[in-house]
This record gives structure tokens, C-alpha cells and sequence, in this order.
């Protein structure tokens, strides 16, 4: 079955294209790398044995967009990751994130109802909830006031979605880290990294000095603000079983992609350096400004309708995301 893949060669994408393969869907790339490396295109070609097919082509150009949909027939589905996730630069540049991700979703649902292709599996984030008031959150709870410009995209978004008429799945992710296991696929943006985990790994490599913790005085188990970190492969796992729900159910779902646990940043630190015995230099600075105190997802809802849950352990994602560190400019260099 053929699945366009958005932001394929991303992140996210380039790791759930693994699993698609795997499950025998034939996934089809529109990515214009504009936070991604060919890299990733040809890690996925190592490790699948095979070409997947690739669209060099920016989802908000409209007349590129029909012409993909024009050229491609029989369309299973769709997963849109395309779309622009720095928390901070949103809050920089508001425009450059409503433009690309809630434009790039406009323009998909426009050829989808063009060109009668109806599910889609969105990727949204445990942004959309705020500070929750209750934890674990549950999908029912209320969306609090977004946090950034980043946030406020995921939120329209789902909007955006409830208001069509496509059939459609939410992916609501916690923090995904880790890459494959081979080292050959991993996150290519092209900013400096932002997240947690590659910050530990620049650490670990002399990249940097040191990991500066953005504060120690929340009210958590030892004052450092609280995260839901998934493997990445358990998290690329999640897209396919929402495929199959959309495939057998004519009915639009929003789910919680977690492990249901929290883990605090000094413990995030604490695990890098038990699963790859290096130790981590790191300071206590500032809050960071817009950072939630605590979440944690309630993972009851997707276990019981996708019959998915998160299997694998946080030391292998972070032995991969170690591996991948040590690889990435040498991959990036040979393409
Ligand atoms: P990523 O930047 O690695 O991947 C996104 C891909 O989309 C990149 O390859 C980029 O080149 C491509 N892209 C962006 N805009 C495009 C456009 N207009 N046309 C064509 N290609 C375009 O990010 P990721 O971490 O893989 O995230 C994927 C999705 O998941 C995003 O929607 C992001 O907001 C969401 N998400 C990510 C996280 C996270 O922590 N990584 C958490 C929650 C939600
Ligand atoms: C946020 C969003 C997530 C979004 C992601 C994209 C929330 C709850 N989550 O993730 O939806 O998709 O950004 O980038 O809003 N930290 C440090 N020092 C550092 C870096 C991080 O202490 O140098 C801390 C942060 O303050 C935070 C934790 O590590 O407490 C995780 O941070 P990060 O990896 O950036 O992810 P989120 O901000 O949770």
C-alpha cells in the first residue's frame, strides 16, 4: 500500500520509513530538506535495501503538490511530519512557523479532498496541552494557553483538522530521543541543537563545555523540570498501528505518544552517562522561558485502540543517540 510520507527525511520520518517497509507499505518522500540531510535518504536506502521514492518539493507550493498527487494513484494514506519544530526560533520568527505548518497542512488537505485520498496520521505534540493541571495527561484534557508560537501551530492544526472532512489520526508525541541502531539515521537539523538529549552528546564529544540545566528550583522530585523521553523506534512504531486504524476505522482519534513515565532532566543526564559511562559536565542556569514544570502521558488510550505501546528502553536510546552523535558529520560529509 502507498503512504506519502511529508518530512520524510527527517527525523521522525526517516526513522518511522523504516517501520512502513518493514510492515510492507511502499512510503513515497516529499521533503525539501529544509531541516534534513540527503543523508537520512541514503541511511534509509542502507538499511532497507531499497530506493524509496523521493520529492525533492516544498508542501506549500500548491501547483508542486497537485502535481505529485496528479502523478502518484492509489494513495493509501498520508503522514505529515513537514513542518518547522523549534520551540525557540517560533518565538523568534512566529511567521516562518504559522506559514509552514499550518500552510503545508492547508495545501495537503486541499489535494487530499482533490484528489480523494482520505486518511491521514498527523503529527502533532504534548505541546498542544500547556502546563496540564492533571498528570498524567490524558487525551480529554483541556488545551491550556500555548506556550510559543510553535505550540499555538499544533493547536490550530488540530483544529484545523476537526473542522475537515478527511479521516484523521493525532499523533500527540512526548519527547522522542535516541536514533536506529545502525548509526545511520538520526537528526540532521540544521540549527544548533536545541533539545536535551543531542545537547548531552555534544557535551560528551567536547562540542560544547558543558550542559547548562535550565533551572533546579521547579517543584519536581529534585527541582529540574520533568520529561516523557521515547525511544524513537517505539515512537516510528506508533504510525504504523495508526495506519491500520485508520484503514479499518472510518473515525478521527487523538492519542498520547509516550511511555507514561516522567524522568527529571538531572535523571535524563543520570541514565547518558550509566548507558555509554561518560561523564556529563553540566551547570544549573536559568528557567528557560515557556518551559513546562512537569509532564507525563497517560498512555491507556493508545494501548487500548492501537494496541501500541513504548517497548523499548530509554539506555538504548540513549546509547543510540550517542552512536548517531559520532557518526552524523562523517555521513553528512559523503553524501
Ligand atoms: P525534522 O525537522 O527532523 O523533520 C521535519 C522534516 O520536514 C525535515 O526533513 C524538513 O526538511 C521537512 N520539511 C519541513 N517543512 C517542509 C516543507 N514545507 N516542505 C517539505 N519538507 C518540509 O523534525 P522531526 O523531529 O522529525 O519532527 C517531525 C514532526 O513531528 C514535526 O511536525 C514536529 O513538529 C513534530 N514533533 C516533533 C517532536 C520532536 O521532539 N522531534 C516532538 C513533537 C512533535
Ligand atoms: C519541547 C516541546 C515539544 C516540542 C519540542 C521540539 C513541551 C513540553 N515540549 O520539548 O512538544 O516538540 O520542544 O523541540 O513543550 N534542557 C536543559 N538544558 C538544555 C536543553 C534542555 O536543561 O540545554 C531541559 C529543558 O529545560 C527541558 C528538558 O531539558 O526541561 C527537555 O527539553 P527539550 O529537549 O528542549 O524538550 P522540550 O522543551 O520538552
Amino acid at each position: 500500500m502507498k503512504v506519502i510520507v511529508t518530512g520524510g527525511a527527517g527525523y521522525i520520518g526517516s526513522h518511522t520509513i523504516i517501520e512502513l517497509v518493514s510492515s510492507k507499505f511502499t512510503p513515497i518522500i516529499i521533503d525539501n530538506l529544509c531541516n534534513s540531510n540527503i543523508s537520512n535518504i541514503n541511511g534509509i536506502k542502507k538499511i532497507t535495501g531499497k530506493k524509496i521514492k523521493w520529492y525533492n518539493k516544498d508542501c506549500c507550493n500548491k501547483k508542486d503538490m497537485y502535481e505529485i498527487f496528479e502523478t502518484e494513484k492509489n494513495i493509501s494514506g498520508i503522514i505529515h511530519f513537514a513542518a518547522y519544530k523549534s520551540v525557540e526560533e517560533s518565538t523568534k520568527n512566529p511567521k516562518k512557523y504559522y506559514d509552514n505548518n499550518i500552510g503545508s497542512l492547508e495545501i495537503l488537505l486541499d489535494c487530499m479532498n482533490k484528489y480523494k485520498v482520505n486518511n491521514l496520521v498527523f503529527s502533532s505534540s504534548c505541546t498542544v496541552y500547556g502546563s496540564p493541571d492533571k498528570l498524567p495527561v490524558d487525551e480529554s484534557a483541556f488545551f491550556k494557553k500555548a506556550e510559543s508560537p510553535y505550540a499555538e501551530t499544533k493547536q490550530l492544526c488540530e483544529k484545523v483538522l476537526q473542522e475537515s472532512s478527511i479521516n484523521f489520526v493525532s499523533l500527540r508525541y512526548f519527547n522522542p530521543i535516541g536514533a536506529h541502531g545502525s548509526g545511520l539515521i538520526g537528526d540532521c537539523s540544521s540549527d544548533k541543537p536545541a533539545n536535551l538529549v543531542p545537547i548531552i552528546c555534544e557535551v560528551a564529544n567536547g562540542i560544547r563545555e558543558n550542559l547548562i540545566i535550565n533551572g533546579n528550583n521547579y517543584n519536581t522530585i529534585d527541582g529540574t523540570c520533568v520529561r516523557d523521553y521515547i525511544n524513537i523506534i517505539d515512537l516510528a512504531e506508533s504510525h504504523v498501528s495508526a495506519l491500520f486504524y485508520l484503514l479499518e476505522n472510518n473515525q478521527n482519534n487523538f492519542f498520547n505518544i509516550g511511555t507514561g513515565k516522567g524522568l527529571s532532566v538531572l535523571q535524563a543526564v543520570d541514565a547518558f552517562e550509566k548507558a555509554n559511562k561518560i561523564k556529563i559536565n553540566f551547570s544549573i542556569g536559568n528557567r528557560r522561558i515557556g518551559d513546562v514544570e512537569e509532564i507525563y502521558s497517560d498512555n491507556k488510550k493508545v494501548k487500548k485502540i492501537l494496541n501500541w505501546e513504548a517497548k523499548r528502553s530509554i539506555k538504548d536510546a540513549m546509547k543510540s543517540a550517542w552512536k548517531w552523535q559520532l557518526n552524523k558529520n562523517n555521513l553528512k560529509n559523503y553524501s
